[in-house]
């Protein structure tokens, strides 16, 4: 029997302070991050509004310069030996969020609301030592899938600038849930798999639209009002910040202003398979297929992987076996994508369906080539890398990207370019006992 499972998200329940005691394989986490809130009149600052077209908003941000979904970012070079930044009101109280300069290791804090804080200054490791990296770059994640942030403007040192980065020209999509967004992860969004998939093949920028709860299909699951086949196309996820913000009308996200994915994971189902949402195997399959195709339609090249489940793992008399989800259906919508049929169909536009009115015009002429792949979990998992609440252990997060980074770099022969800096942080233990 497999043991009943609980993904449920008290999106209800999430308030504007964010405080509460973390466990972390059984031990009480130390979270007394540096407190980094300075006065920001007491300084003599050079400073650039939140749109300056220095910064490089990673992820999914809005107008208002206000982050959503897992693990968004910031990212510029600097010159001088500080970094600031104002965040505005509709920043989550308390959010933790990681940063670092060039290769260094990430470092934390909690973001207070309205606050200006200090993240770089002479006293940070690194911002005297001389780079091969060069000018000197900043980042900064935000690391829940839930809170954010509010960027107003970034400071730097008086007589000191902020420098427009380049781009990698390698981009990943991650389109998921909780077990995307990096839930119950020890750094969640910067524990994630997703993360370190993309960060761990280096040299790659990526978005992760992933939130707990949610299902591929467009309806309400855990809380979440709407499926991926609807919240994909939107700035913002499907958590309570954003329903304060925009009701039920969240803004589109305008594909045409960013660049395309080369690319896209998907990793979603596990919520449709849950009997508490009432999702009908064909309904997920078509919505599966709906999403696919509307990602192909919004980045016609990219190659898209659908992932397979894991769904947990139960006692079968005295060893363990792994619980199935959509098996078959995701094996279905891999095979409609590399049928004969579909890649020798024309790709002419269907009519447009007026309740779907929203959706990016459909661009006629896409190639016929195989653009749909199969990554296959079985394996990777034993049920030791799920905890308590139903998700990938730290370990397990890693295993998973471990193998998507290889999965990818054989299929499309993409190099494994991080060569030092860390990927995943707080995950070096080891045996400090040489003889015994
Ligand atoms: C800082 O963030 C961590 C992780 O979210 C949280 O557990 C902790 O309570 C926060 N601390 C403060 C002072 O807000
Ligand atoms: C943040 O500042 C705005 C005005 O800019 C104010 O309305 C809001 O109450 C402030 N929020 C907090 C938590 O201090
Ligand atoms: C699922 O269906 C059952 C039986 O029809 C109903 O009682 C329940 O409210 C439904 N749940 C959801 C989340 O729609
Ligand atoms: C969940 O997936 C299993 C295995 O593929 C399938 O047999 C079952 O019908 C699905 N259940 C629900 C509730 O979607
Ligand atoms: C996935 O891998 C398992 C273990 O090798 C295998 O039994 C299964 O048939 C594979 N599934 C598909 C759809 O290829």
């Amino acid at each position: 029997m497999w043991i009943s499972k609980s993904w449920a998200v008290s999106l209800c329940c999430l308030s504007s302070f964010v405080s509460a005691t973390i466990l972390q394989n059984g031990q009480v986490r130390v979270t007394d991050y540096p407190n980094t809130v300075t006065e920001a009149s007491s300084h003599n600052w050079r400073t650039y509004p939140a749109n300056a077209a220095e910064l490089s908003y990673k992820g999914r941000w809005d107008d208002d310069h206000i982050s959503w979904w897992s693990v968004p970012g910031l990212k510029f070079g600097f010159t001088g030996k500080e970094v600031a930044i104002t965040f505005g009101p509709h920043t989550s109280n308390g959010v933790l969020v990681a940063y670092r300069i060039n290769g260094e290791d990430w470092q934390f804090s909690n973001i207070t609301t309205n606050a200006t804080h200090l993240l770089i200054s002479p006293s940070t490791e690194g911002v005297d030592l001389t780079s091969p990296i060069s000018p000197s770059t900043f980042e900064l994640r935000v690391t829940n899938w839930a809170y954010g942030v509010q960027v107003k403007s970034v400071h730097v040192a008086a007589g000191a600038s902020l420098i427009k980065l380049k781009d990698y020209n390698r981009r990943i999509e991650v389109i998921g849930d909780s077990l995307s967004s990096g839930m119950y992860g020890t750094y969640e969004g910067l524990s994630s798999y997703a993360y370190g998939l993309a960060a761990g093949l280096g040299d790659t920028e990526y978005s992760v639209t992933a939130y707990p709860g949610i299902c591929v299909t467009d309806q309400e699951c855990w809380g979440n009002p709407r499926g991926q086949t609807y919240q994909w196309y939107r700035t913002s996820d499907t958590g309570g910040r954003a329903t304060n913000i925009y009701g039920t009308n969240p803004p589109l996200w305008d594909f045409s202003k960013h660049p395309a994915a080369d690319i896209v994971v998907i990793n979603l189902g596990t919520n449709d398979n849950n009997t508490a949402n009432n999702v009908t195997n064909e309904d997920y399959y078509n919505s599966y297929i709906e999403l696919v195709e509307g990602v192909h339609n919004v980045w016609p090249k990219a190659q898209i992987i659908i992932s397979a489940l894991w769904n947990g793992f139960g006692k079968s008399g005295n060893t363990y076996i792994q619980g199935p989800a959509f098996v078959t259906e995701i094996w279905d919508v891999y095979k409609h994508f590399n049928s004969a049929s579909y890649l020798s169909s024309q790709h002419t536009c269907p009519p447009r369906n007026p309740l779907k009115w929203w959706l990016p015009p459909c661009k006629p002429g896409r190639p016929n080539a195989p653009f749909v792949h199969y990554f296959n979990t079985t394996g990777i998992l034993q049920h030791n890398d799920i905890g308590p609440l139903w998700h990938p252990t730290d370990v397990g997060y890693i295993k998973v990207a471990s193998h998507l980074m290889q999965y990818i770099n054989l299929k499309f022969g993409w190099e494994l370019r991080a060569t030092g800096p860390e990927v995943f942080h707080d995950t070096l233990y080891w045996n400090d006992q040489d003889s015994y």
